[in-house]
């Protein structure tokens, strides 16, 4: 089976959830697609912006490319940022070729809830026809371990 990890990520908790997540899928063939902003400090907050105000220009050659036509499941893994994914996850499930009738997992990482962000994920996934099957908040004030993430991926490799 062939699962696509797709995650956005600027402090690196959601790349590590993501890795996480993806090293307990034995029984799956995993690919990422990431939107991950790098840089110092400032440049991150600069990309941000542009991503929140609907400037993909530099990733539009990722996202044009991106189809989950091969896939068995799409696991989307996005930050919690004031109760919703970024902007990016808006973009990513509006890009993505042939994900309507897919199964889908979502997943967030938050710092203090996180609830609402994974129900927004949950209903816009749904809206383009895709089936929710799963979904999974991993939250810590500071230092966020790979504990929980390691267990939903064997959930998830489980079926
Ligand atoms: C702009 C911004 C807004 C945030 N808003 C929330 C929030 O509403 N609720 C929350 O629990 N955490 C919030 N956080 C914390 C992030 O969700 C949390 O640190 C997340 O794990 C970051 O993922 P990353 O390291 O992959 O970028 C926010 C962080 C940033 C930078």
């Amino acid at each position: 089976m062939k699962t696509l990890i797709a995650y956005f990520t600027m402090g690196g908790r959601t790349k590590k959830t993501a890795k996480a997540i993806a090293n307990s899928l034995t029984n799956y063939e995993v690919t990422f697609f990431l939107i991950e902003l790098t840089g110092k400090f400032i440049e991150k907050i600069k990309m941000l912006d542009k991503y929140e105000n609907g400037d993909f220009s530099a990733i539009e050659t990722e996202l044009n490319a991106l189809d989950v036509k091969d896939y068995d499941l799409i696991i989307i893994g996005m930050p919690t940022y004031g109760s919703k994914p970024p902007n990016a996850f808006n973009e990513i499930i509006s890009r993505m070729k042939n994900l309507s009738g897919k199964r889908a997992i979502v997943f967030t990482t938050a710092r203090f809830s996180g609830g609402k962000a994974l129900e927004y994920m949950k209903t816009k996934i749904e809206e383009v026809g895709a089936q929710v099957v799963n979904k999974a908040k991993f939250r810590r004030l500071f230092y966020l371990g790979v504990k929980k993430s390691s267990k939903f991926g064997k959930e998830i490799n489980e079926g």
